[in-house]
């Protein structure tokens, strides 16, 4: 052998070994494990931390390594601040250490909902978020004392849309570390996921997500309970045979064929309970129609089909934790578009109750298609009935993001609502259903309503007003969640994007609800 080839020959062997580390390093990288562990605020003591139960036992594991880094590493982490340790621990490369806040802060009576929760929910989420952009794809999560809590934030905060996007954010299936409430812990992830589910549909493009594409969507989520779960996929004919003529008012503009996606779930040993029924506004575009909404900003009318979103998410979640508790939901969906079929200003339609409406505003279709379904649903004698919508802009001017509007014609119901919703952190806010109001939609020179209201001012509470002349049953709530459709920077422990907000406080409505006789 020649110097020359000896040398190459070397060569070659380094750059195999090269390779060999390479790929053996990849492999790691993708396998590494990470941890999020909680650190609380010390009590009178700003300087100072406490450490989580969880995070008390690494920290013993490791000879008490966590807790001097933690000190030397920076001022104590307040709520709402991070620190990643690598290396502190074998079995875990990547510690993400989180700022819980004070420990046991409980509910707080003027923010309407339970601190301490909500401080898990966005120090955990924050940490799995961090972990993820790591790309660990294996994390564990310290309950903090509140497993569903804790896995609530970190299904929430690991959800990104990235389905149509060639680059995604590594996958991460969120583990529980140190506590055995594995029944917490799997109520929160599917409380997380029905939320998330909620979230992939409204984000979803209105192109993909047709009335055909979302019903189709919710059967198959349903498909492994058939026992216990119907799903009737209504098609026009059915509609007409209905007489919905307010619903179809609303379709008839557009080339895609209306759906009314009706679901049954049997969750009740006594299989005459009366069922919860729920209603969701499924407009899956909103161009306005005729009277066409302005073009900056029309994007976000791909989430007109929030209510239907929450309401069948709901559903889905009830099914999951097996809920003893009968339900139904009804979602009308359809398009609301401009075209040569299309409703115009000053046309008159019929409810399915006989009752006339001079549709004066194409734009506001939502209460059109909610008038015809919450007409149906009466008939199944429900126990209650609560619809979702997004229904007015001027509900997120009254509110903002802060809370859904409710108006309820039942104390029984709203406290209720107003009780789950203290528990999830997606608050709500009771808003008044006066004759004020009734008195502007009754208003109309051809029909017995009038789809708008005879003054500019308090649109949110006449469009509750429009809704309530198709309700006789005693207990109604209606949300309208225009405010809390999207999220930027608010919640903490959803990135921005369409929000599924409130699906955890429906679940969890119907979760209490369930225990009750
Ligand atoms: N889908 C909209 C309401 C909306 C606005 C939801 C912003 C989410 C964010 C609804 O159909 C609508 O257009 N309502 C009109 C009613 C008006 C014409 C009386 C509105 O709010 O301007
Ligand atoms: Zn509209
Ligand atoms: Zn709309």
């Amino acid at each position: 052998m020649t110097m020359f080839t000896l040398k190459r020959a070397l060569l070659t062997a380094a750059r195999i070994k090269q390779c060999r580390f390479f790929s053996a390093s990849q492999n790691n990288w993708n396998n590494r494990k990470g941890l999020v562990l909680g650190v609380y605020e010390k009590e009178g003591d700003t300087d100072s931390f406490d450490l989580t139960t969880a995070a008390r036992s690494l920290d013993d594991a490791v000879s008490g390594k966590l807790s001097a880094l933690l000190k030397i590493s920076g001022p104590a982490l307040k709520k709402g601040k991070n620190r990643i340790f690598y290396g502190l621990h074998e079995d875990f490369p990547c510690v993400a250490v989180v700022g819980l806040g004070k420990n046991n802060a409980g509910v707080c009576g003027s923010e309407n909902w339970d601190t301490g929760k909500e401080n898990i929910r966005a120090a955990l989420s924050a940490g799995c978020r961090l972990l993820q952009d790591l790309e660990v794809s294996h994390v564990e999560v310290d309950a903090c004392g509140d497993a569903q809590a804790a896995a609530e934030g970190a299904v929430l905060g690991l959800f990104q849309y990235d389905l149509l996007k060639t680059k995604k954010k590594t996958k991460v299936t969120p583990q529980l570390h140190g506590s055995d409430d594995v029944a917490g812990w799997e109520k929160g992830i599917l409380y997380g996921e029905g939320q998330n589910l909620a979230r992939l549909l409204m984000e979803g493009p209105a192109n993909l997500i047709t009335p055909t594409a979302f019903a189709d969507t919710i059967e198959e989520k349903l498909a492994p309970y058939s026992e216990r779960v119907t799903v009737h996929k209504r098609p026009q004919g059915w509609i007409e045979e209905q007489q919905m003529g307010a619903f179809l008012s609303v379709s008839k503009g557009s080339e895609e064929p209306p759906v009314f996606l009706e679901l049954h779930y049997n969750g009740s040993p006594d299989k005459t309970q009366a069922p919860l029924l729920l209603v969701g506004k499924g407009i899956t575009f909103d161009s306005g129609g005729i009277s066409l909404k302005p073009p900056s900003g029309m994007d976000a009318m791909r989430a007109d089909m929030g209510g239907a979103a929450t309401v069948c998410a709901t559903l889905v979640t009830a099914v999951a934790l097996k809920l003893p508790i009968n339900i139904i939901g009804l979602a009308p969906l359809c398009e609301n578009m401009p075209s040569g079929k299309a409703s115009k200003p000053g046309d008159v339609v019929t409810a399915k109750n006989g009752k006339t409406i001079q549709v004066d505003n194409t734009d506001a279709e939502g209460r059109l298609v909610l008038a015809d379904a919450l007409c149906y649903a009466h008939t199944f004698s429900p126990r209650a009935i609560v619809n979702a919508a997004t229904l007015t802009g001027a509900m997120d001017v009254a509110l903002g993001s802060a809370a859904t509007g409710v108006f309820s014609n039942s104390d029984w119901l709203w406290e209720r609502l107003h009780q789950a919703s203290v528990v999830t952190g997606d608050r709500v806010w009771r808003m008044p259903l006066f004759q004020h109001y009734t008195r502007q939609v009754t208003d109309s020179q051809l029909a017995d309503l009038n789809n708008v209201g005879s003054s500019r001012s308090g649109g949110a509470c006449t469009a509750a007003a429009f809704l309530r002349e198709f309700v006789t049953a005693p207990h109604w709530a209606h949300l309208d969640i225009a405010g809390v459709m999207g999220n930027k920077d608010e919640v903490p422990y959803l990135r921005k994007g369409m929000s599924g907000r409130p699906t955890r406080t429906l679940v969890e409505f119907a979760a209490r609800l369930a225990q009750e006789a």
